[in-house]
């Protein structure tokens, strides 16, 4: 979950990796530091505090920092508190280390090497610095060492190591953690996440796991454990250089937000072929589609609930068996998995931890793979059988939006095209529904324009402590990903519950200090959602309504009403989402919360 950076170069190395660590600061964000190499002292020198990135910023203001080779991170504490001993970088005799990732053996290896009393931190980092040190001190060559010292480590790591008698030289080894690396005029970069390294260039490649990276300032070598030497494979990043900027934005969240009418354009742009959903593009064949029985999705969070969308067409529109699985529970839910089963991973950064872990389960047991990344190159783009990218560019915001609604794109292109192949529509009813998918972005863009009334709304929300959206049908399934939007970035305890099963114990809590959000946009549910609204809205709850405008009725007009455009009720789903990314964003902004960086949160969720 933790940022990791590492420069060597023509450049002044500290501004390069404050920078850095800025732009990887939603990998975590409750210390920071960095290590560089002093020249004129001949070791390297740490810098680091608990905090944020504009800390440790002012920690180093006043040092003379000349330095053109350093490694950096910033941190979301798994192994000990947060305080400043045990922010990342850490140093062990000659050796000085950041990681991403556990080591899991870490107290054997405090016997085994009896480190005990030289350690100055609590983390599991420290001890592989120690390890590291020891290897160095017994082969006295940083290869050897690192060789030596990964054959002890258990556990999912990304090291980034500076060896004291190798000035501006950086290495790096990692399993499972991701780490991306390039060579450019500048020098040579690695990082943990692509997006530090848009400034700097559009190539890059992945640090394949158990190698051994030996960067210089015009070169960069790798090795596997039994020194065999291995070229990089260099990728083309298609994100635009300052697309990792906020663009003049307060947040992210805010920017992100407002990209996503140009995120889904991209997104499906390619994918359809005279009206029809065509993925030759993405090398998928039609029998991906046609041979599977079942259905399986395997997904985290934001991307689970764009699971749970698919879930309700796939049973609409193609009576198939679906299964939308939590990847953390997965595994050990003795899953129902086999050949004629079609695995689906979902995930922006591509790097999940417990979605990869569950696709290379799925795999073991014979199934299908396809995944929907928006990082190009990540861990399970590479781990599936096949991937579609959604084209949303950078995600900065730990908060997801575009990713989001990106998934749905990609999973309604995905229901379109099985029902053509499986005999479900023909090709008019599919060019009808493809023809709607494509007006998704000028409706985005009309909830856009009209967000000051969604800011009018959240304002009546900005002193609630509990609260609870309720919907049917698709709209249900929107309203668990508005409500974790809401609770994530303004810590209001909101709940998602389907309106008819509110009655069944929660309809206790409702009183008039508990708001309800409601959405009505789907006509077959209608009456019956709005009975239930009216059953809160007689225990006392004031009512924020987000309907549809074609269902709108002289009744709705004494609730709080947000008017969403028309679309066919299948696709409403896409102006409600948005609308409700907005309300949580306002009610955080208006609460004064650093919307982009919610306590405790992290964006790419590396650890188990
Ligand atoms: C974290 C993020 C969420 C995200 C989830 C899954 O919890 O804060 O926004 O939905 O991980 O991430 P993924 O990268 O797999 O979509």
């Amino acid at each position: 979950m933790c940022g990791i950076i590492g420069y060597t170069g023509k450049n002044k190395v500290k501004p390069i990796i404050i920078d850095a660590l800025t732009t990887l600061e939603y990998r975590g964000y409750d210390s920071a530091g960095m290590a560089v190499y002093n020249p004129d002292k001949k070791r390297t020198e740490v810098y680091k505090c608990a905090g944020r990135v504009r800390d440790l910023s002012k920690v180093c203001e006043d040092k003379n920092i000349d330095s053109t080779c350093g490694i950096g991170h910033t941190r979301w504490a798994t192994h000990g508190g947060v305080c400043d001993a045990n922010a990342h970088p850490h140093t062990q005799g000659s050796v000085t280390v950041v990681h991403n990732g556990i080591i899991e053996n870490y107290k054997d290896l405090v016997e085994e090497y009896d480190l005990a009393s030289s350690l100055k931190s609590e983390t599991d980092t420290e001890v592989a610095a120690a390890v590291l040190d020891r290897c160095h001190a017994e082969t006295g060559d940083p290869k050897k060492a690192i060789t030596k010292a990964v054959r002890k480590l258990k556990g999912t790591f990304a090291l980034v190591i500076l060896f004291d008698g190798e000035p501006d030289v950086i290495y790096s080894i990692r399993n499972v953690s991701p780490i991306v690396a390039t060579l450019s005029e500048e020098g040579a970069m690695l990082a943990s996440d692509l997006t530090a390294l848009t400034r700097f260039t559009n190539k890059y490649f992945v640090v394949p796991e158990y190698t051994i990276v030996r960067m210089t300032r015009d070169s960069v070598t790798m090795w596997t454990l039994d020194g065999r030497e291995v070229e990089p494979e260099y990728l083309t990043m298609d994100w635009e250089k300052n697309s990792a900027d906020k663009n003049g934005y307060p947040f992210y969240m805010e920017k992100e937000i407002m990209e996503q009418p140009k995120a889904i354009r991209d997104t499906i742009s390619g994918r359809t072929k005279a009206g029809i959903p065509n993925f030759e593009a993405d090398n998928i064949p039609d029998s991906l589609f046609t041979d599977c029985e079942r259905i399986c999705v395997v997904a985290c969070g934001t991307a689970m609930h764009a699971g749970l969308v698919f879930q309700s067409l796939v049973k609409t529109r193609l009576q198939m068996h679906i299964d939308v699985e939590m990847a953390s529970e997965f595994m050990y839910s003795d899953p129902v998995i086999d050949d004629k089963t079609l695995v689906i991973a979902v995930s922006q950064s591509g790097e999940t931890i417990d979605t990869l872990e569950a696709l290379k389960y799925a795999r073991r047991k014979g199934a299908r793979s396809l995944a929907i990344i928006n990082v190009k190159g990540s861990s399970i783009a590479r781990e599936s059988d096949y991937v579609m990218y959604t084209n949303a560019g950078p995600e900065i915001a730990v908060a997801s939006t575009k990713a989001y609604t990106t998934q749905l794109a990609v999973f309604y292109l995905i229901v379109y095209k099985m029902a053509h192949i499986r005999g479900v529509m023909d090709d008019d009813e599919v060019r009808e529904c493809i023809r709607n998918l494509k007006r998704v972005p000028e409706v985005i863009g009309s909830v856009l324009d009209g967000r000051k009334a969604v800011h009018v709304i959240a304002r009546g929300l900005l002193e609630a402590k509990d609260l609870f959206m309720i919907g049917r049908g698709l709209d249900y399934s929107i309203l668990l990903e508005g409500s974790l939007k809401l609770k994530e970035v303004s810590y209001i305890h909101s709940e998602a519950y389907a309106s008819g099963e509110l009655k069944h114990g929660p309809i206790a809590l409702i009183t008039d200090n508990t708001p309800v959000v409601a959405v009505v946009t789907q006509e077959r549910l209608m009456s019956k959602e709005l009975s239930n609204i009216r059953e809160v809205k007689s225990r006392g709850a004031a009512i924020a309504l987000f309907i549809k405008a074609d269902l709108i009725q002289q009744s709705t007009r004494e609730f709080d009403t947000f008017m969403l455009p028309n679309l066919p009720d299948e696709l409403m789903v896409f102006p409600a989402s948005v609308a409700l990314q907005l309300l949580a964003y306002y009610v955080s902004s208006d609460k004064g919360f650093d919307v982009d960086k919610p306590r405790n949160l992290a964006k790419v969720v590396t650890v188990e």
